[in-house]
């Protein structure tokens, strides 16, 4: 039997919901409008269509939204001039410099400027410190957005052993944080782990985050499984287009997990709702609101 279709489109709807309503509070209780701040360097397309949904998004949960364009030529120090701007200016409670930023420019140098504070993609040393000690932290969206997916599945995940397979900073290693919160047993696959398919076939839980098109097979998956596929590989498809596949096949996969996640439809949509949330949870930090 072919395992449930997690609906991400729908379950980030459902996130965008409640921000708005989390939003309404804000302002009938403390008067507050969150405000997020984008800053866009070049012309790359894909960026610029996710800038665009970002902005729309923003808006249709009654927030502010401030977009900052720049010319791919645009210096470090003046990006650098911008992002301090965006840390002084009380409007803007989330800061988010998209990436890739061009050759010329340390992102490291950029991302690391932000205030921690108003860092809504979790990227900063500071969050990622504050989520490995249990502290409240902003966390990146995209493990954020994946933990939610599961937890739709089954709401209590403790116990579970989940295997996570990638290990970059902005999803591998910190969905393995969020996970390990949830108590769950984890394991972090990688390029050099061995036998990648039994470590795999162990997992309740898998989390896959590694950038290659289909690698998960269908038979390193346990049956019943809950699969949660991260990726989003642009490959040639029929008639000389392209098309999307995520890092699990998942004709083979869907087949024996109890659940998994579609590519297109599954953990993306989750992205942009996870950063509207974390503006909502910036702008209360920001004033010392805890619930
Ligand atoms: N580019 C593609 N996805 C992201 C994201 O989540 N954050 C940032 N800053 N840039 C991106």
């Amino acid at each position: 039997m072919a395992g449930r279709v997690i609906d991400g489109k729908a379950i980030a709807a459902d996130v965008r919901k409640q921000v708005a309503s989390d939003v309404a509070a804000l302002k009938s209780a403390h008067g507050l409008t969150p405000g997020l701040a984008v800053v866009l360097v070049g012309e790359d397309p894909a960026s610029q269509v996710y800038v665009r949904n970002k902005g729309k998004q923003t808006i249709e949960c009654g927030m502010q939204s401030f977009e900052h364009r720049l010319p791919e030529e645009t210096s470090e120090a003046d990006i650098l001039a911008l992002v301090q701007q965006l840390n002084n200016d009380p409007a803007v409670n989330g800061i988010l410099v998209q990436l890739p930023l061009p050759k010329h420019v340390d992102s490291n140098k950029i991302l690391n400027t932000i205030l921690p504070d108003k860092d809504v993609d979790g990227f900063h040393p500071a969050n990622v410190g504050r989520l490995s000690i249990g502290e409240r932290a902003l966390v990146p969206c995209t493990p954020v957005g994946s933990v939610i997916l599961a937890k739709t599945v089954q709401e209590n995940l403790s116990g579970l052993n989940a295997v996570v397979i990638g290990r970059s900073n902005i999803v591998g290693k910190p969905v393995a944080q969020l996970l390990l919160k949830e108590n769950c047993t984890v394991t972090i696959a990688h390029s050099r782990t061995r036998n990648i398919g039994k470590v795999v076939k162990e997992a309740d839980l898998v989390i896959a985050a590694v950038g290659v098109p289909e690698m998960v097979r269908g038979n390193w998956i346990k049956p019943g499984a809950i699969v949660i596929d991260v990726g989003i590989n642009r490959v040639p498809g029929e008639n000389g287009k392209s098309k999307l596949v995520g890092d699990c096949n998942y004709e083979e996969c869907a087949r024996v997990a109890g659940a998994i996640t579609p590519v297109p439809g599954g953990v993306g949509p989750m992205t942009i709702a996870c950063l509207l949330k974390n503006t909502v949870e910036a702008t209360k930090m920001q004033n010392n609101i805890t619930s």
